[in-house]
């Protein structure tokens, strides 16, 4: 594997176990990295971590809840400690419960907050002297569409990909003094587990009505591709800002 992309690097990719995370997890191995795999199903990511090594790569499971302090810290720990260095960080791991702000279950805004904003803060602070000894560190930050366009009864999960956005334009600049790049990918609507999280009846028909209204939506490979360019441009190049949507969605 020597002479892949990522050969000798390490990358910790957080919600790893289905969706965007997966499928990046597989693309970042496939070009040579090792990969630290992190959430909370843990049966999954050992699956997937053998799912990888069968394949030729080398992957480390770490069962982990980013919205606590002391797993996310945990977690990179973890990775360091097993796989030796740390150069790319993907904060991937987020959760989506639309609807009103009026009547709102307001643990679901707490959980949103805790996994989107914090646990992406706490997998950051925990990573970054990781990252600066490693002389060619990357955060990819995996925010949204939804960090770029507010929409009525999505108002919190904005919020938190607002916030997203905003840190990592904010990161970039203090990071650059250490060689640490710094992406943020935001994805338009790609089919994942992401909207099954969702009970309000209403949501449910709109995210349905959405997709087929857009015709094809993007698959999680799309954006493992995106993230992958970001990690394997040449060192001079700091990809800043990725967003990509489906082709047929207008917002
Ligand atoms: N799908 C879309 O249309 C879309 C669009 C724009 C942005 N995004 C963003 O893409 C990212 C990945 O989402 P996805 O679409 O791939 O959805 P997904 O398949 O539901 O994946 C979400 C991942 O986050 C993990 N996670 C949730 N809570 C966690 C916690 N407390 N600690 C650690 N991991 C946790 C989940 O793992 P466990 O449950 O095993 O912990 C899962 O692996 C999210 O940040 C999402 O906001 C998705």
């Amino acid at each position: 594997m020597a002479d892949l992309p990522l050969s000798g690097r390490v990358a910790a990719i957080t919600g790893a176990s289905s969706g965007i995370g997966e499928a990046t997890a597989v693309a970042l191995a496939q070009a040579g990295a090792a990969v630290s795999l992190g959430a909370r199903r843990v049966d999954r990511l050992e699956a997937l971590a053998a799912r990888i090594e069968e394949e030729g790569g080398q992957a480390l499971a770490v069962e982990c809840d980013v919205a606590d302090e002391a797993s996310a810290h945990a977690f990179i720990a973890t990775t360091v400690e097993k796989l030796g260095r740390l150069d790319i960080l993907v904060n991937n791991a987020g959760v989506m419960l639309l609807g009103p702000i009026e009547g709102a279950d307001t643990d679901q805004w707490r959980r949103m907050v805790d996994v989107n904003v914090l646990g992406l803060l706490y997998c950051t602070q925990a990573a970054l002297p990781h990252l600066r000894d490693s002389g060619h560190g990357h955060v990819v930050n995996v925010s949204s569409v939804a960090g770029r366009t507010a929409s009525a009864f999505v108002g919190v999960y904005n919020a938190t990909k607002w916030a997203v956005t905003g840190f990592s334009e904010a990161l970039r600049q203090e990071a650059a003094m250490s060689k640490i790049r710094v992406t943020c990918i935001e994805p338009g609507m790609v089919e994942t587990e992401l909207p099954t999280h969702n009970t309000n009846p209403a949501v449910i028909e709109t995210i349905a009505k959405m997709k087929e209204k857009y015709g094809e939506v993007l698959e999680s490979e799309d954006i493992a591709a995106a993230i992958l360019h970001a990690v394997t441009a040449p060192p001079r190049v700091n990809v800043n800002e990725v967003l990509i949507r489906p082709t047929g969605q207008t917002r």
